[in-house]
């Protein structure tokens, strides 16, 4: 398979704070990762190890077993940062030309992938209208379209979709999930365990800069998530019962007298998060 991203035991600090603590992974061509992890996990702090706006105190960073600093690693890379990187001054349209010009595209070319992006994230209507009008969504979609406008072969997108409404956020599985179909990486950092369950192929568990699993979501799941739970109602009477085996366990009770109703509630990634840590994923 072709390693577009290489993570080898990486630690860097904040001064005294330790923001990563021996991480390591890969990215491969054609794969969604997601980066899933509560506040302060090290998410955006690796994402701009990858960059190259960091260095690590120690371990190894690559971009297609290139630095991160060289040109070629640069020009494979498509950053959509969690903090908005646009000018609200200028149109939609103009911010795609100055960042494509800043890409090294030109001419036919930077109108062609403008028109484009503009297109593949919804703002073809709005192109001419100046940012600060936008809303948090729209800009967040610009953001990404920012990242797309040279077709990096990896994108390193942080928390896409802060502020994006249920439609939007929709849009923008589809955009991901296209940039897969095309063979692209995508490195996908959310502290949403519903995106990382539907949207990524792996998913890596971070928190306190360290990585505490690494898998498909079946096989976390599978792995980490623990038993399901059974809740079924008898009358006033509320019964739970965590389960590996629901039918059985669904019928016994029944058997026992009969049920008004009742719910499965199948282990998720939040679950994974509380056994591997203790605490939940979101406070
Ligand atoms: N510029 C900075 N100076 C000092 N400490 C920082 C800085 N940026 C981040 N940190 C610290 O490093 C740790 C990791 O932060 P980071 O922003 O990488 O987490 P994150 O997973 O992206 O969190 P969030 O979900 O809130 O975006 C945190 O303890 C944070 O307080
Ligand atoms: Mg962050």
């Amino acid at each position: 398979m072709d390693e577009l991203l290489t993570v080898e035991d990486l630690h860097f600090f904040y001064g005294e704070r330790r923001a990563l603590d021996g991480l390591s992974l890969t990215l491969q061509a054609g794969e969604v990762l997601g980066l899933l992890g509560p506040n302060g996990a090290g998410k955006s702090t690796l994402i701009a190890l990858l960059t190259g706006l960091l260095r690590p105190a120690a371990g190894r960073v690559a971009v297609k077993g290139e630095d991160p600093r060289t040109a070629a690693a640069r020009a494979g890379l498509g950053l959509a940062p969690q903090e908005l990187a646009l000018y609200d001054d200028l149109s939609a349209r103009e911010n795609l030309r100055f960042f494509g010009r800043i890409q090294g595209l030109r001419g036919p070319r930077l109108e062609q992938r403008v028109r484009t992006v503009l297109e593949e994230s919804g703002l073809t209507e709005r192109a001419a209208d100046r940012v600060a009008g936008f809303s948090g969504g729209m800009k967040r979609r610009l953001n990404l379209a920012v990242a797309l406008l040279h077709e990096p072969a990896v994108l390193l997108l942080d928390e896409p979709t802060a502020g994006v409404d249920p439609q939007s956020r929709l849009a923008l599985y589809e955009l991901v999930e296209r940039q897969r179909a095309l063979g692209r990486g995508v490195l996908y950092a959310t502290h949403y365990m519903e995106e990382a369950q539907r949207l990524c192929d792996r998913v890596a568990i971070v928190d306190h800069g360290r990585l505490l699993a690494l898998d498909t979501v079946p096989a976390l799941l599978a792995v980490h998530g623990g038993p399901a739970l059974l809740v079924a109602e008898r009358g006033a009477e509320t019964l739970r019962v965590e389960t590996r085996a629901p039918l059985e366990d669904l019928a016994r009770l029944q058997a026992a007298g009969p049920l008004d109703s009742f719910t499965l509630r199948q282990p998720d990634l939040e679950q994974v998060f509380l056994r591997l840590t203790g605490r939940q994923l979101r406070d």
